[in-house]
C-alpha cells in the first residue's frame, strides 16, 4: 500500500492511463439510457455501450478500448444502506475486441494491482469459472498460488448478458481478502466447518471482473461462438477505492464523505454514533446521488420504466431523511454537491445541474402530498385491522401501498407493530416477489418479435441502404416480400406487402422524422408506398399495396420518394434543430432534446424544461429561430467518429451509438451541432417561416411545442388573416379598430345584461308583493305540533337559481316564520328552491327533504342545508304539477295525521 493514500480521482485517473499506456482509446462514459437497446432499461455495466461491437454487428474505433462508465442497476435497491450496495456505481474497464484474450487481460490487472495499486499479493484470491482449466493455468503462471484460485460455477463466474441478448462468456474475478493476515484458513471450511473463501464469505470483497466474452446469447437463450474472442473487465470503482483508501466501507471513501457529511449535518447528527441513523445518512445519500445522475442523464419521474426507478429513489431517499426528522428538501442541495465533485468526470452533472435541481425539488414536494395520503391510508387499514379484530394487516395491502405510495415496507410493519398489530413476512415477500414479477415484466420493453427479426435477417442487408440523402429516385433489385409476417417470392394486385430493396432513397422513420412515402414501379408492376421503417436496424422496409400487376424477387424497380412531402419533412427537420439550439440559448442550457416528431404538416419538439415558456421567451424563441431561417446559414453534414462530435461539442441524445462513424448536423456551429441522420435543408433560408403554435406540459419536467414552417406556416398565417377580415367584415370595421370594437360590444353587452337583471328583479319583486297568479300559486298551511305554519309556493318568471333565491329571500322575510317553495324553469329544467326560517330549521324542518320530496313527484331529487336547499328533475312542462303535488308532499313529510 502507497505511504500516502490516493484520491478517488486519482485512482480513476491511474487505471485509465495505465490501459491507455497499452494502446486503448479513452472513451467517454455513454449515458446511463442505454443507445437503441430495447432489451435494456438502464446502462448496467461498462460493457453495454459496446453490445455491438461485441456481437460484431459494428466496427469499434479500436480494438482497446477502456472507459470509466456510470452504471445503474436495480437489482438491490432494498439493499442499499448497508455498507456496500449501490444503485448508481462507476466501473472502471478495458475492453478488447478481438485482440488481446486471457493472457493479456489477467497479465495486467494483476500488475496493475500488485505494481501500480500496490496492494499485498497474499490478499488477491481469483475465482475461475469450473470448466475453465486455462483461466487456472494463467493465474499459476503469473504467480497466484493454487490455493488461492478456487472453481466457482454459472451463479458466480459466468457472465451476461446484459440485457436480454448480447455477448457473454465465463467470468475470472479478483477478490481482496479483508481480514487477518496471521490467522488464513484454507479456501473451502473454515475453523468451525463453515464455507469459506471468495465469492461466499463476507472476508472477501470482489472487486474486479474479467470476462471472456466468447459467446453471444441470442433471445431464446442459445449461445453462439462469437466471430472472435473478447474480453469484458469491470473493476467496481466504490470497491477499488475502499481498498485503496483502507476503508470498511464505501461511504467512508472520499467518494461519498462529502455527502455523508452534508446529510448528517442538515439532519443535525453525528455519523458514526448509531446503526440506524447511520443507514438513513447512507440511503440519502446515495439515492440523493444516483437521482441526480439519473436526472443528467434525461430520465425525468415516471409510472414506469426508468421513470419509476428514478421516483422510487427519490423517494426512498426523502422516507430515510424524514426518519432523520429532515423536513425541508434537501436532494437539490444533494445534487450541488454532486456536481461540485464529479462533474470533471460527468460534465452533465454542472451542465443540467439546475434542471436537475428542479425536478428533484418538485418531486419532493409533490411525494409530500402523497405521504400525506398514505399515511392516512395505513391509519384507515390500521383502524379497521383492530375494528375487525384481525391481529395483521394483509400482506397485499402493505405491499399495494408500498407501490402506489412508495411507503417502505419496514415502516409500514413498524407503524403496525406500534399498534399492536404483527407481520407476515412470508406473506409480504411473496406479494413483494410477485409485485417484482409485475415491474420486471413492465421495465423490459421489446419493440419486435424475435422471429421477425430473424426473417428481416435473412434477406442478408449488411450495411445501410438507404440512398436518400443524395437522390429522390433509384432503381433497385428486390431482395425481400413478406406477406402478412411470411417470406414470399411474389405478390400481385391488392395484396399489402412489405418489399425490401438492395438500396432506396426512401427515408425509414428513425430519430423523430417519419418514413417517406411514394411509389414503386416498373413496366409490370406498380406500388403504393405508404410507410417506410427500419424496424430491424438498418435496413430500410417498404410498407406497400400493389397497385396493378405482379412484383417478384430479383425484380428491378424504380423508387420515386414523394418529394414535395419530403421537401416538407426537411423544413420541419431542420426546423427542429434550430429551436433546439434557440431555447437552449434563451431558455437554459438545460434543455435537452427528449423526444421529437418531425412530419410534412407540423413538428413537435418535447424538451426537458419544467416551467411553461413565458409569452416573452416564445416571441424571443421564435424570432431567434426566424432570425437564422433569414441568415440563410449553410446546413453542413460531416461524417466522423462519436468521440470527436462529442468532443467538438455535438449534443448527442438517448438512441445515439457509438457507431464507428456518426453523421452530424452543424449550423452556424457551435451555435447548433447535433448527431442526427435525418434528412435536411442544404441552407435555412428554405425553411421560410417559423411558427411556433402551442406549448404543453407532458409530464414532469417535460414540454412540448408544436410549430408550422414553410407552405404550412404561410397557409396558418394566411387563415388568420382570413378570420380576421371575416371579423372586421362582420363588425364592419377595419382590422385595425376590431380590438377597439369588440372591447365596446363587451362592454355593451355587460350593461345590456345588467339592465335585464334589474328588470327581471323588478319583475319578481311585483310577483311575490302581489298576490300572485292563482294558476301559479299555491300556497297553504301546514299544521304542526298544534301550531300553524305558513307554506308560500310560487312560480317564479326567474331565469337562474341566484334570483330564485332573492325571490325566496323576500317571501321568507314576509312571512318571519315558515316555509317558501319555488319553481322555475332555468336553462331547460324545472328547479324547485325550498327555503326553511331559521326558528323552524332548528331540527324541526329541513329543507333538503322538503326540495327533495317536491322533485320526487315529478321524478326528480336534489337537496341542500335545512335552511336552503335546490332540487331539479328533467321536464320542464311538469313544473306546475310539482307545485300543484307540493301541500301533499310536504303533508306527507310533517303533516299531523288524523
Ligand atoms: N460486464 C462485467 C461486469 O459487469 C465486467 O465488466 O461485471
Amino acid at each position: 500500500m502507497p505511504d500516502t493514500l490516493m484520491t478517488a480521482d486519482e485512482i480513476r485517473e491511474t487505471f485509465l492511463s495505465y490501459f491507455e499506456a497499452r494502446d486503448h482509446l479513452r472513451l467517454p462514459s455513454a449515458s446511463l439510457i442505454p443507445a437503441g437497446d430495447p432489451t435494456l432499461l438502464l446502462t448496467t455495466a461498462g460493457m453495454v455501450p459496446f453490445k455491438r461491437y461485441f456481437s460484431g454487428e459494428l466496427t469499434p474505433p479500436n480494438r482497446r478500448i477502456t472507459t470509466v462508465q456510470k452504471s445503474f442497476r436495480t437489482t438491490d435497491i432494498e439493499e442499499v444502506g448497508d455498507v456496500s450496495h449501490l444503485t448508481l456505481f462507476e466501473m472502471l474497464g478495458n475492453f478488447s475486441f478481438g485482440d488481446y484474450f486471457k493472457l493479456e487481460s489477467c497479465e495486467w490487472a494483476l500488475d496493475l494491482c500488485l505494481n501500480v495499486f500496490n496492494l499485498e499479493p497474499e490478499r488477491i484470491y481469483a475465482t475461475i469459472h469450473t470448466i475453465d482449466d486455462e483461466a487456472e493455468q494463467v493465474w499459476l503462471d503469473l504467480g497466484i498460488p493454487p490455493d488461492r484460485i478456487s472453481r466457482l460455477g454459472d451463479e458466480d463466474n459466468w457472465w451476461g448478458p446484459a440485457g436480454e441478448e448480447g455477448a457473454c462468456g465465463p467470468c475470472s474475478e479478483l477478490n481482496y481478502y479483508l481480514g487477518d493476515l496471521s490467522d488464513i484458513p484454507p479456501v473451502g471450511h473454515d475453523s468451525r466447518g463453515k464455507s469459506w473463501g471468495p465469492g461466499i464469505s463476507d472476508d472477501f470483497l470482489e472487486f474486479y471482473n474479467l470476462v471472456f466474452t466468447q459467446f453471444n446469447r441470442d433471445r431464446d437463450g442459445n449461445d453462439t461462438m462469437l466471430p472472435s474472442k473478447n474480453i469484458d473487465t469491470g473493476m467496481g470503482f466504490e470497491r477499488i477505492v475502499q481498498i485503496l483508501q483502507g476503508k470498511s466501507n464505501v461511504y467512508e471513501t472520499d467518494v461519498f464523505s462529502p455527502l455523508i457529511n452534508l446529510v448528517a449535518t442538515t439532519a443535525g447528527v453525528e455519523y458514526g454514533l448509531n446503526d440506524e441513523t447511520d443507514r438513513a445518512i447512507r440511503v440519502v445519500a446515495e439515492h440523493g446521488r444516483s437521482a441526480t445522475f439519473l436526472i443528467s442523464d434525461g430520465v425525468v419521474p415516471g409510472n414506469t420504466g426508468r421513470g419509476y426507478v428514478l421516483r422510487r429513489v427519490i423517494r426512498r431517499g426523502m422516507l430515510f431523511g424524514r426518519e432523520l426528522g429532515i423536513a425541508e428538501p434537501l436532494l437539490p442541495s444533494i445534487a450541488n454537491s454532486v456536481a461540485e465533485s464529479m462533474s470533471h468526470v460527468y460534465p452533465e452533472l454542472r451542465d443540467n445541474l439546475s434542471f436537475t435541481q428542479q425536478v428533484l425539488g418538485q418531486e419532493e414536494t409533490s411525494f409530500e402530498t402523497t405521504l400525506e395520503q398514505g399515511s392516512r391510508r395505513l391509519n384507515n387499514l390500521i383502524d379497521r385491522a383492530k375494528a375487525s379484530g384481525a391481529s395483521q394487516i394483509d400482506a397485499a395491502d402493505i405491499v399495494q401501498l408500498y407501490d402506489s405510495h412508495g411507503f417502505p415496507i419496514e415502516m409500514t410493519v413498524e407503524m403496525s407493530a406500534d399498534n399492536g398489530l404483527d407481520a407476515d413476512s412470508n406473506a409480504i415477500e411473496e406479494e413483494m416477489e410477485a409485485l417484482r414479477r409485475r415491474s420486471r415484466a413492465a421495465a423490459n420493453v421489446f419493440s419486435e418479435d424475435a422471429d421477425a427479426d430473424a426473417l428481416y435477417r435473412s434477406f442478408g442487408v449488411e450495411d445501410v441502404n438507404f440512398l436518400g440523402y443524395r437522390t429522390l429516385t433509384a432503381d433497385s433489385e428486390v431482395i425481400g416480400l413478406v406477406v402478412n409476417g411470411d417470406s414470399v417470392r411474389e405478390a400481385m394486385a391488392g395484396d399489402k406487402v412489405e418489399v425490401i430493396l438492395a438500396e432506396t432513397p426512401f427515408y425509414a422513420a428513425r430519430g423523430g422524422q417519419i418514413g417517406d412515402t411514394g411509389w414503386l414501379r416498373n413496366d409490370l408492376a406498380v406500388l403504393q408506398v405508404a410507410d417506410c421503417q427500419a424496424p430491424f436496424g438498418h435496413m430500410n422496409v417498404h410498407y406497400c399495396t400493389v397497385v396493378s400487376g405482379r412484383v417478384a424477387i430479383g425484380d428491378i424497380l424504380t423508387a420515386d420518394v414523394d418529394g414535395e412531402r419530403r421537401e416538407k419533412i426537411r423544413r420541419n427537420h431542420t426546423a427542429t434543430h434550430l429551436v433546439h439550439a434557440a431555447l437552449r440559448e434563451i431558455v437554459g442550457s438545460h434543455v435537452r432534446q427528449s423526444g421529437s416528431l418531425v412530419a410534412p404538416d407540423y413538428l413537435r419538439f418535447d424538451f426537458t424544461h419544467i416551467d411553461s415558456l413565458s409569452p416573452e421567451q416564445v416571441t424571443e424563441t421564435q424570432d431567434r429561430v426566424n432570425l437564422a431561417i433569414r441568415q440563410n446559414l449553410p446546413v453542413e453534414v460531416h461524417w466522423t467518429t462519436y468521440s470527436k462530435a462529442v468532443d467538438g461539442g455535438a449534443l448527442a441524445f438517448f438512441g445515439d451509438t457509438y457507431e464507428h462513424e456518426v453523421r452530424t448536423i452543424k449550423i452556424d456551429a457551435p451555435w447548433s451541432y447535433e448527431l442526427c441522420g435525418g434528412t435536411h435543408m442544404n441552407s435555412t433560408g428554405g425553411i421560410g417561416v417559423f411558427l411556433m403554435v402551442s406549448q404543453s406540459s407532458i409530464g414532469s419536467g417535460i414540454r412540448r411545442i408544436e410549430a408550422l414552417t414553410g407552405i404550412g406556416a404561410e397557409q396558418s398565417v394566411a387563415a388568420r388573416f382570413e378570420l380576421v377580415d371575416k371579423l372586421s367584415s362582420r363588425l364592419r370595421v377595419a382590422p385595425d379598430a376590431l380590438l377597439e370594437r369588440v372591447d365596446a360590444l363587451t362592454e355593451e353587452l355587460d350593461q345590456a345584461t345588467r339592465r335585464a337583471e334589474r328588470l327581471e328583479e323588478q319583475l319578481l319583486r311585483t310577483t311575490v308583493q302581489g298576490d300572485g297568479d292563482t294558476a301559479t300559486k299555491h300556497d297553504f298551511d301546514l299544521r304542526l305540533n298544534g301550531n300553524v305554519v305558513p307554506v308560500r309556493v310560487r312560480m317564479v318568471p326567474a331565469s337562474n337559481v341566484n334570483a330564485m333565491r332573492r325571490t325566496g329571500d323576500l317571501l321568507r322575510d314576509q312571512i318571519g316564520s315558515g316555509i317558501v317553495i319555488l319553481g322555475s324553469v332555468v336553462s331547460e329544467r324545472p328547479v324547485v328552491v325550498a327555503m326553511v326560517s331559521k326558528d323552524l330549521a332548528n331540527g324541526t324542518l329541513h329543507a333538503g327533504d322538503i326540495a327533495k320530496a317536491v322533485a320526487a313527484t315529478i321524478g326528480g331529487g336534489g337537496g341542500g342545508s335545512a335552511e336552503t336547499a335546490q332540487a331539479g328533475a328533467k321536464d320542464p312542462s311538469r313544473i306546475n304539477e310539482a307545485l300543484a303535488k307540493t301541500e301533499q308532499a310536504v303533508n306527507h313529510l310533517y303533516g299531523e295525521r288524523g
